[in-house]
């Protein structure tokens, strides 16, 4: 038991995907929809104002009279779907958390908004429908390995018509540069994120090449242990302007968020709009 404990807490190859259940995993995927839906935490998706502030930048920025059907990918539980169908958009969400996708075709029945949920992995999805706008939004993309990068481009670009555009945001070099390796340990005897009971949480948190990181969480209960990773690759303006051409977009404008902010190198995100070549 304790030499498999210390080979897991090993440095494990970059992109090394998590085996057991993480967003459909029945306890975390509650604390992840907590999240989500707290409008002060910015852990899941963004807090509430930003997020208010950047659905009314993007209905300027790429109209719904031009581009009415919209697919947001990675949609979570539908904060960011609801305000943009609010808006005159045409919406389908997708994602493969089963809570969040549950929640938000409830929420959107509560408020009687005409809202398409899909329940589904992006990377495998084959819709009938071309889309005018695509958003996937808070940085998921860099927490995607450099293959599944380049699926759920050439996904996107399927699902989009001609000249149909792409709007998405990742974490910069400044972020990466301000990510501490460290190691650390928390015993949680009423439970927490992890767990409902009582657990222990050995985590590492390590830096790769290439611009990666990785967050690295054994969790050990009375019952079991898990282990999680949590990659997340960084880029400069330059390094995700190349990734994208290279999958048939291209670039429109940069800038430093979601919410329209101008591009600065001092950002520690940047959001990119593309076009469907
Ligand atoms: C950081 S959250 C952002 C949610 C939403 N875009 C927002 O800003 O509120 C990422 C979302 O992507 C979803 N996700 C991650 N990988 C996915 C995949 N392969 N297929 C479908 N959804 C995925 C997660 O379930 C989660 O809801």
């Amino acid at each position: 038991m304790n030499s498999n404990i210390i080979k897991a807490l090993g440095k494990p190859p970059v992109y090394t995907k998590t085996t057991g259940e993480f967003w459909n995993d029945e306890h975390i995927s509650k604390q992840m929809l907590k999240a989500h839906l707290n409008p002060e935490f910015d852990g899941a998706s963004r807090r509430l104002d930003f997020i208010e502030k950047s659905v009314a930048w993007i209905k300027e920025l790429v109209p719904h009279l031009q581009y009415s059907n919209l697919l947001d990918v990675g949609c979570g539980p539908g904060i960011y779907a609801e305000k943009f169908v609010q808006m005159g958009y045409h919406v389908t969400g997708i994602d493969f958390s089963k809570r969040s996708i549950d929640y938000a075709r409830q929420s959107a029945i509560s408020k009687g908004l005409e809202i398409s949920y899909l329940y589904q992995d992006y990377l495998e999805m084959d819709l009938k429908e071309k889309f005018d706008f695509a958003t996937m939004i808070y940085c998921d993309y860099g927490a995607l390995s450099t293959k599944d990068r380049q699926v759920i481009l050439s996904k996107i670009h399927h699902h989009l018509k001609p000249g149909g555009k792409l709007l998405l945001d990742v974490f910069s070099m400044i972020k990466f540069e301000h990510f501490q390796e460290r190691q650390t340990w928390e015993i949680c005897n009423d439970g927490g994120f992890w767990r409902e009971d009582e657990y222990v949480a050995l985590s590492g948190y390590y830096k790769y090449l290439d611009n990666v990181t990785l967050d690295q969480i054994l969790v050990i209960s009375k019952y079991e242990t898990a282990i999680y990773y949590i990659w997340n690759t960084y880029f400069t303006k330059e390094t995700l302007t190349n990734e994208v051409q290279n999958m048939g977009f291209k670039v429109c404008e940069v800038f430093s968020d979601v919410a329209g902010d101008v591009y600065r190198p001092e950002s520690e995100t940047i959001a990119i709009l593309l076009e469907r070549k």
